[in-house]
């Protein structure tokens, strides 16, 4: 078959997907003829034949990430690469996500989900959190939206701000941020990401420069064995399927909570699922094959 790989797409991820796309479709090139498509609605892209390609997706965020081109490749009769539409909708969900793993003993930071019109007042949810608080959309990625607030004044403003949607707040969790990359059920090597801001928003993510990224992570045996276990763990209880990546804090205490579960992790060489990768030996353009390997066989 030919690999189409789509990239692009109508969500605020759209830069960052165009990045991971044109780097996946190199390094399939050398093994598997190809195809790139440029996603530019929330629709299949014209000229894809379930007889002739394998769909190798690079969409992140809304519609591309979270169940809704899956549920048209699935309505389709396509073979594709990564997690199904029910798992994809899912981990996009990240409260639906929290609720599943702590279900199988992953731990979660304590947190509390709402919208706008539902929203606790600053009080009761300092009480609850702390004043320590990160506040998100609770489907959305590379930390679009993201807040940090750290006082009670903090909390009253970002909740007088709150624009409408479906948000989530989890007491800060203080430590170190881990993240793992999966393939096939497996968890590979453990990133630590330190960003010199000490907060990994869209700007650290993606500006080079403002994070170090420790691969492998210096952690003793046993937490790098708990890091694993957790990632795996978290990746069977949401019905994942091929790969993903799963973010962790440490707290100081040790304490090991999840973050999310990024069912298309960025993807340009050097992403952190690549990096993963290369800690056990897998190069950028062998993690693309094994990436594409069930859908094609
Ligand atoms: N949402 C971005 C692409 C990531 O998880 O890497
Ligand atoms: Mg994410």
């Amino acid at each position: 078959p030919v690999i189409a790989v789509l990239a692009g797409g109508t969500s605020p991820e759209r830069d960052v997907s165009l990045g991971s796309g044109k780097a996946i479709a190199l390094a399939l090139a050398y093994s598997h003829p190809t195809e790139f498509y440029t996603v530019d609605a929330d629709a299949l892209p014209a000229g894809l034949d379930p007889a002739r390609h394998v769909v190798c997706s690079a969409l992140h965020g809304t519609f591309g990430e979270d169940g809704g081109m899956q549920g048209l490749l699935d309505a389709g009769g396509f073979s594709y690469t990564g997690c199904d539409a029910r798992s994809s909708d899912l981990c996009f969900d990240k409260w639906r996500t929290r609720l599943s793993v702590s279900a199988m003993g992953v731990k979660v930071a304590p947190g509390r989900n709402f919208t706008a019109a539902t929203k606790p007042t600053a009080a009761a949810l300092a009480a609850e959190l702390g004043e320590q608080v990160v506040l998100k959309p609770n489907r959305q990625g590379s930390s679009v939206g993201l807040q940090i607030v750290s006082s009670r004044v903090g909390l009253e403003i970002a909740l007088g701000g709150l624009r409408a949607g479906d948000w989530i707040a989890e007491r800060r969790i203080l430590g170190r941020e881990l993240t793992v990359g999966l393939l096939r059920g497996r968890a590979m090597g453990i990133v630590e990401v330190v960003p010199k801001s000490g907060v990994f928003d869209y700007t650290s993510k993606y500006t080079k420069g403002l994070t170090e990224y420790l691969a492998p992570a210096l952690l003793s045996d046993e937490t790098a064995a708990k890091v694993r276990g957790a990632a795996e763990t978290a990746f069977a209880a949401c019905g994942c399927r091929d790969y993903a990546r799963i973010d962790f804090m440490l707290s100081a205490e040790g304490e090991l909570y999840l973050l999310e579960i990024n069912t298309l992790p960025g993807m340009k060489e050097t992403s952190l699922l690549p990096m993963s990768a290369r800690c056990v030996g897998l190069d950028f353009v062998a993690l693309c094959r094994e990436l594409v390997a069930p859908a094609v066989e």
